[in-house]
C-alpha cells in the first residue's frame, strides 16, 4: 500500500492526481501538499502547505506522515520560466533536489514529471526517439534535462526508485495550466462554449504533442506500480497521445460547435518556444516497459471537454 506525499497540488496535473490517487490508495494515504491553502476537494483529506525550497520542512512532513513515496509537481511551466529564468532555476531546481534529497533520506519512491519541452530545435522533431539529443533553448528545458539527469543520478548513485515521464501539454477542464506553452489548446474549448470563436497565440501549422488529463493521471499510477526489473528507461519516459496544430482543434470543435471560428495572433515568446519543441513524440519505449497507451483521441476528448466545460460554467 501507498502512502504518497504531493507537492503542487493546487497545480493543472496536482488537482486532478489527488482526487485520482484517492480514488486508488484511500483518502488517508494522500498527503497534499501546496504553498497555497487547500481549497475544494483538497480539504476533504490530510493537507500541509508546502514551499518545496524549504528542504527541512519536506522531510518534516514525510517523516510526520510515513509516506513511502513523494509525487514532486510543484514547478514554474515553460512560459513562465520564460519571464523570469532566474526564479524557475531556483523553484524548479531547487525543488527537485530537496524533495529527491528526502527521498534518499528517507528510501522513498520517487516521481516527477518531465516534459515534451526537455526537446530542443536540434531534436529530430517527428516521432522523436526515447533516446535522442537534447539541447533545449528555453529555462524550463534546462531544467527537464537537467532534472531527467539528476532522478537518474540518485537512482545510479544513491538507489532511489525514481521514475518519470516526457508529458505532452495536457488538457482539462478541472484546473487551468498556468503559464505554460501549450495552454492553448484547453483555452480554446473555453472559448469555444463562451465566445463560439478563439484567437490562437500559437501559429497555424505549428504541431505539438497533447494528452488528455486522464490518460496522463492513468499514465503515472501504471508507471508507478510497473515491475522495476521491467524498466530499462527511468526518467523520462516519452509518452503522448495527440500530435495536433490549432486547426485540428478548432476543425474537431467544429463537428460539434458548426459556427465555431479561429483567428491568429502569435506571441513570438510562446510561438519561438513551440517551434523548438517535436511535432510528435515516440512512445515505444513506455509502451513496451510498462504498457502506457493512451484512451483518448482528438475527438473523444473534443466531445468530453465541451460537454464538461459547457455543464460547468452553465
Ligand atoms: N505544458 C507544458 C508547457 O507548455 C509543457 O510541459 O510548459
Amino acid at each position: 500500500m501507498k502512502r504518497i506525499l504531493v507537492t503542487g497540488a493546487r497545480g493543472q496535473i496536482g488537482s486532478e492526481l489527488i482526487t485520482k490517487l484517492r480514488g486508488v490508495y484511500g483518502n488517508d494515504n494522500i498527503i497534499a501538499t501546496d504553498i497555497r491553502t487547500a481549497e475544494g476537494e483538497l480539504k476533504e483529506g490530510p493537507f500541509e502547505i508546502l514551499d518545496v525550497t524549504d528542504e527541512k520542512r519536506i522531510f518534516e512532513i514525510a517523516k510526520k506522515h510515513q509516506v513511502d513515496t513523494i509525487m514532486h509537481l510543484a514547478a514554474l511551466l515553460s512560459a513562465t520560466a520564460e519571464k523570469m529564468p532566474k526564479i524557475a532555476w531556483d523553484i524548479n531546481m531547487g525543488g527537485l533536489v530537496n524533495t529527491l534529497e528526502v527521498a534518499r533520506e528517507l528510501k522513498l519512491q520517487f516521481f516527477t514529471p518531465s516534459s515534451i519541452g526537455a526537446f530542443g530545435p536540434s531534436t529530430p522533431k517527428v516521432q522523436t526517439p526515447q533516446d535522442t539529443l537534447q539541447r533545449p533553448t528555453t529555462m524550463y528545458g534546462v531544467n527537464k534535462v537537467a532534472g531527467e539527469l539528476l532522478c537518474d543520478y540518485y537512482y545510479e548513485r544513491f538507489g532511489v526508485d525514481t521514475r518519470g515521464v516526457r508529458f505532452p501539454g495536457l488538457i482539462s477542464y478541472v484546473a487551468p495550466p498556468g503559464g505554460g506553452t501549450t495552454d492553448y489548446a484547453v483555452e480554446i474549448y473555453y472559448e469555444a462554449i463562451k465566445q463560439k470563436a478563439y484567437t490562437s497565440y500559437i501559429a497555424e501549422g505549428t504541431y505539438m504533442d497533447m494528452m488528455y488529463m486522464p490518460d496522463a493521471l492513468e499514465a503515472i499510477v501504471q508507471l508507478m506500480e510497473a515491475d522495476s526489473t521491467k524498466l530499462v528507461h527511468r526518467n523520462a519516459f516519452n509518452i503522448s497521445a495527440i500530435s495536433a496544430e490549432p486547426m485540428d482543434f478548432a476543425k474537431a470543435i467544429q463537428n460539434h460547435i458548426p459556427e465555431f471560428e479561429i483567428a491568429f495572433n502569435v506571441d513570438p515568446v510562446r510561438q519561438r518556444i513551440a517551434d523548438s519543441w517535436p511535432d510528435s513524440i515516440d512512445s515505444s519505449a513506455a509502451e513496451a516497459e510498462w504498457g502506457f497507451k493512451a484512451k483518448y483521441d482528438i475527438n473523444s476528448m473534443t466531445k468530453e471537454m465541451l460537454e464538461k466545460i459547457a455543464e460547468k460554467i452553465k
